[in-house]
């Protein structure tokens, strides 16, 4: 059966098909560790064959969001320009892989700041794979299980493997090279899942659509 599935997934790829996904990183702070975790994942992603966008809400020159762009109106009317240039990204994704450190046992606030900024219907009937880290022992997990509900109420619940990653200050270099061999088998054991879901639910979508 999976066989069955690795060829179907090949045709698809080789008939142009590519599946999108929008990475997110949390972390804005100066000097982040967060940029290499992200520019890590990128790099699994594209390997995948995966059509990938990242936000980056400090290159995006993301502000504090006191509106979600769909309080804006259907039109968007008014609403601040870097949200509704990048809707399209949320809306057509076919999965999300969110990269987040842990901040006080939860998610920094400029993710939730990013996450907020859209509604849950350009998240829902997609999954997320959720990738979390700290400087300490625990890999971020606590985050990780706020973003569980977050992702949740989002409509793009998290598939059940989760990429933690403790001591991230020397789990990467500056360019996201892994330093050592945990990173490759715990990118792979998440995006495995996600992979799966992402086509499992695009499928479905296209052959049937989402209820209103
Ligand atoms: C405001 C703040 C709160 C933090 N809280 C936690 C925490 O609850 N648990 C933890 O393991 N590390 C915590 N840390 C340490 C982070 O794991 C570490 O700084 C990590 O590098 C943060 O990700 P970033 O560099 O991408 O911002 C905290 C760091 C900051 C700045």
């Amino acid at each position: 059966m999976y066989r069955q599935y690795l060829r179907q997934r090949e045709a698809k790829m080789a008939s142009g098909g590519k599946l999108k996904v929008l990475l997110i990183l949390g972390s804005i702070r100066d000097g982040r560790q967060g940029l290499r975790v992200a520019k890590f994942m990128r790099r699994k992603l594209e390997e995948r064959n995966f059509d990938v966008k990242f936000f980056d809400p400090l290159e995006m020159n993301l502000p504090l969001i006191t509106q979600p762009v769909h309080f804006f109106g259907p039109e968007r009317k008014g609403a601040p320009k870097v949200l509704v240039e990048n809707e399209k990204h949320v809306k057509e994704a076919d999965a999300y892989v969110i990269v987040s450190a842990e901040y006080n046992h939860n998610v920094p606030p400029s993710l939730t700041n990013l996450l907020d900024a859209f509604p849950c219907s350009d998240y829902s009937y997609k999954p997320s794979g959720l990738v979390c880290y700290s400087m300490g022992p625990y890999g971020g997990m606590r985050a990780a299980m706020a973003l569980r509900a977050i992702t949740g109420e989002l409509g793009c619940l998290s598939v059940s493997n989760i990429f933690g990653i403790p001591t991230v200050q020397h789990a990467f270099d500056e360019e996201g090279n892994p330093q050592n061999d945990h990173m490759e088998s715990g990118a792979k054991k998440m995006l495995d899942q996600l992979e799966w879901m992402a086509h499992a639910m695009k499928n479905h979508r296209d052959k049937v659509g989402t209820p209103s």
